[in-house]
């Protein structure tokens, strides 16, 4: 059996999550049901970064402990996940001893291995990213990222050789072409590998809110030298090494552009000093804009997935940013859009169809569902349409995926325009129309299942089949044939009911 790691960045407890968390999660959870429906085995995690300075400020403007704030805040990102069905098989919280265990015996192996000695750093740190940066990284003297304004910090701490891994990291961009997508990000990465790696430091002393160092209990590790490790404690690091042979490093990191240089530098860099291959594979996505600006908790603009939810259900939000944002370049998100795409894809095309072919074979066939037409006109183009959609998945592209699916929702729809059913009479001619059209619904509702983890069970339900939709295995249940016939089909009430604002 295959296996599939699946992994989103652990997110930040010094705030509630919003849409662009989401964006990210939900994409990871799509990618997880496919590759379920596929048959594979697979790991799909999120969780919760807890420990740094940004965490420990936070909690103090909140009068709050850092752990107090931790779990408040946790909480919440697990209500959301939970709000839009995320199916994670675990959830890491970097406060959980079994993470603790494992920083410790990483970066033990590290300091083992020679890559980690004492020093004195100074520079400009901004909190917000938790990283430091250069006098020319900054844009008008502030962070590039938040655009709020870096400290001078300076402090005695260990720091990790990550110089001398230039060339390394170089040679394994070359072996792995792969291993980050898009190809624009792939040379981000390479670029700043090619501009000169300087040494950083992966330990702070002015702070208590983290993993003690084993070596120098004054100190603990700098945040970003816990979080990343995350990927490696969920996969059984320093706790079960058969687990960890088995996922790791067949792992696959969805991130966004934001945390570039971590994942696709430090991290592989960390993991070839600690004597573990780096990941397979990190798939990169630009941001969810909102008019033009990069959402973001400190940026004061930020969406939280419920109010959507509340207006589109769970869903309607699903397939939206699946569909609507194509993973890699940054994408504008509107309210406006979203009804518009709602309205067109959800309520009229594939609830329409739905509603359509429920109320004709109510009529016209008894409530039985009629089977298929083996040589159905459609059936080419449902091949296709399966074809594109898996080739869509394997490149992280939901929006392609779904795309293909919805070819096969329109042309269902125009050969029932075509047909006209519901003006003839009963008999093999409006059989064969209907099955044709109870068909595309059921591999429709397979293939749209990982956006649609409610509407696509309630079609293959209504349509009468019992299987539990999340039971089928493709590429079987991706093939024209499946819909037996003979089966009730239930008329019910709209499933995609219009959104009017
Ligand atoms: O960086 N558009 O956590 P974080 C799209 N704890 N995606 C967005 C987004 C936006 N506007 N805003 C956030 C951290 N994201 C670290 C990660 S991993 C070992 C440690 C998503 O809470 C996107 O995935 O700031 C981005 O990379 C992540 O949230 C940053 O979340
Ligand atoms: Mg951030």
């Amino acid at each position: 059996m295959a296996r599939f790691y699946v992994t989103t960045p652990i997110y930040y407890v010094n705030d509630a999550p919003h849409i662009g968390h989401a964006y990210t999660t939900v994409t990871a959870d799509g990618l997880a049901r496919w590759h379920r429906l596929l048959g594979d085995e697979v790991l799909f995690v999120t969780g919760t970064d807890e420990h740094g300075l940004k965490m420990k400020r936070a909690a103090q403007a909140n009068g709050l402990s850092p752990k107090e704030q931790a779990d408040v805040y946790s909480a919440r990102y697990e209500e959301a996940w939970a709000l839009l069905d995320i199916s994670n098989d675990d959830y890491i919280r970097t406060t959980e001893p079994r993470h603790h265990k494992a920083v410790r015996a990483l970066m033990q192996a590290v300091y083992d291995n020679g890559w980690i000695y004492p020093g004195t750093y100074s520079g400009l740190y901004c909190v917000d990213c938790e990283g430091y940066y250069t006098e020319t990284d900054l844009i008008d003297g502030l962070c590039p990222v938040h655009r709020r304004p870096v400290e001078f910090m300076t402090e005695e701490n260990y720091f990790f050789r990550l110089s001398a891994f230039a060339d390394r990291l170089v040679e394994w961009y070359s072996d792995q072409p792969g291993a980050v997508t898009p190809e624009s990000r792939r040379n981000e990465a390479l670029g700043i590998i090619k501009g000169g790696l300087q040494d950083i430091s992966v330990t702070r002393s002015t702070l208590d809110w983290g993993v003690p160092v084993p070596w120098d209990e004054d100190h603990v590790f700098y945040v970003w030298y816990d979080a990343l490790i995350n990927y490696a404690t969920v996969a059984g690091y320093g706790t079960d090494d058969g687990r960890f042979k088995k996922w790791w490093p067949a792992v696959h990191h969805l991130i966004g552009k934001d945390i570039l240089r971590f994942h696709c530098v430090y991290w592989p860099a960390l993991c070839m000093a600690a004597g573990i291959e780096p990941p397979r594979r990190v798939s990169v996505h630009g941001y969810l804009l909102v008019r033009g600006e990069k959402m973001s908790k400190t940026a004061f603009n930020q969406i939280a997935p419920a109010d959507l939810v509340a207006d589109f259900g769970v869903d309607g939000y699903r397939y939206h940013f699946l569909r609507d944002q194509s993973f890699g370049p940054d994408g504008e998100f509107s309210y406006e859009g979203m009804a518009a795409r709602y309205n067109a894809d959800l309520a009229n095309n594939l609830g329409n169809l739905l509603a359509r072919v429920s109320a004709v074979v109510a009529q016209k066939c008894g409530g039985i569902g009629p089977a298929p037409r083996p040589e159905s006109p459609l059936a080419p183009l449902a091949s296709d349409v399966y074809d594109a959609a898996a080739a869509a998945w394997e490149k992280v592209a939901p929006s392609d995926a779904l795309e293909a699916a919805w070819r096969l929702v329109r042309a269902a729809n125009a050969a029932l325009e075509e047909a006209e059913p519901w003006r003839a009479p009963p008999g093999p001619e409006v059989d064969a129309v209907l099955g044709d059209a109870l068909e595309v619904l059921r591999i429709v509702a397979v293939l749209a299942s990982p956006a649609l983890t409610r509407a696509s069970a309630e079609i293959w339900r209504r349509i009468g089949l019992t299987q539990p939709i999340a039971e089928a295995r493709l590429p079987d249940a991706g093939r024209w044939g499946g819909y037996p016939g003979g089966l009730a089909v239930e008329r019910g009430g709209p499933l995609f009911p219009r959104h009017r604002d």
